[in-house]
């Protein structure tokens, strides 16, 4: 199992800090959900049914019918090296770790976001994150439909990850979402994220009909059960609970930029659900703001990237007012940020 953010209990025993005293910003996750409308207990009581309205209300919110639900995207990246041929796999890095687990019996080829164009066409598949966890890079639409049409007219398939997409205005213009259904082309979609029901676990596959069917047939019948499916219908339903949010996050994601850069710890980016820090001394900085009960998420320094730190959003003003303390706490010696390594291809 690789590491993932959110591992709070971990944290509060290696820490000895109690579980409810953590501020966890160590995944991106909306810390303000959806809020949870209540569920009919026949969502419970009877096996899940297709034609419940959630297909409908994802298909209203993506703008495209061509999707099957999931039981959170993770489950589609899991799952889709054993439906899509090809040798010749690259992967967009660094990036969200599952998809180059998912893809490692092909000995997937990794390229850094500015030399992935050289990669499209001497490649069968190209996975990539939009924006990229961590790093925020986005991508143009017209070059993501390029790519596509380059790949799909050799029998290639471009596979976008779009989990922060929602609540990211300048990469969701660029989404390709509406566009699925084309042969090659699949986009991820999760619930977890902008509507932050992580623990739902419900995701959608756009993709053309043949492989959704294969997918559908793969993992088997009722993979999202009665009450996610309930839950997930009414949030991708809700506009104004949506458009509120996007508004929230947005400059809550500005704050935060603003919270990091004002303490020293140089110029952070990322969507709106998160900021990543690229920093020396990211180990040390994720240790001391630990010992104050805040959890970040950290990311070793490798071959494709230099250390860093991601902070998710503080949940309310408390939480605010926590970072700030505990920013303002560091000694000299950790804030400054000497990076300036480009990455590597
Ligand atoms: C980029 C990315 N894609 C997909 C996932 C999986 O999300 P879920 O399975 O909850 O939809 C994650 C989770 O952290 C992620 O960061």
């Amino acid at each position: 199992m690789l590491e993932h953010g959110g591992r709070l209990r971990r944290a509060a025993h290696h820490y000895r800090i109690p579980l409810a005293d953590w501020l966890d910003l160590s995944t991106g996750i909306n810390p303000c959900a959806y809020p949870l409308p209540s569920i009919p207990e026949a969502a419970w009581q009877r096996l899940p049914e297709e034609d419940d309205g959630l297909e409908r209300a994802a298909a209203a919110y993506y703008g495209s019918a061509e999707l099957l639900p999931v039981a959170g995207s993770q489950a589609a990246i899991q799952a889709l090296p054993a439906l899509i041929p090809g040798a010749r796999v690259s992967l967009l890095a660094p990036s969200y770790a599952e998809h180059a687990h998912a893809w490692r019996l092909r000995q997937p080829r990794l390229y850094a976001a500015h030399t992935l164009e050289a990669a499209i066409d001497s490649s069968d598949v190209v996975v990539l994150v939009h924006p990229n966890n961590p790093t925020g890079v986005r991508f143009e639409r017209d070059q993501l439909l390029d790519w596509h049409a380059r790949l799909a007219q050799r029998g290639g398939w471009l596979i976008i990850d779009e989990a922060f997409i929602d609540s990211d205005p300048p990469a969701g213009s660029a989404s390709l979402a509406a566009v699925a259904g084309r042969p090659g082309l699949v986009v991820l979609r999760s619930l977890g994220k902008f509507f932050g029901l992580a623990g739902a676990r419900v995701g959608f596959v756009l993709a053309p009909a043949p492989l959704r069917l294969q997918l559908a047939d793969l993992l088997g019948p009722w993979t999202v059960s009665g009450p996610a499916r309930h839950v997930a219908q009414t949030a991708l339903a809700d506009r104004a609970w949506q458009q509120a949010a996007r508004q929230r996050l947005a400059a809550d994601s500005q704050r935060l930029a603003q919270v990091l850069q004002a303490a020293g710890l140089g110029t952070p980016s990322g969507p709106a659900l998160f900021q990543s820090l690229d920093h020396a001394q990211a180990e040390a900085l994720h240790d001391a703001l630990a010992r104050h009960g805040i959890l970040t998420r950290l990311f070793a320094a490798d071959a494709h990237g230099p250390a860093r730190l991601r902070f998710g959003l503080p949940p309310d003003e408390n939480g605010w007012l926590r970072l700030q303390r505990a920013l303002d706490s560091l000694p000299e010696a950790l804030l400054s940020n000497p990076i300036s390594a480009p990455l590597l291809p």
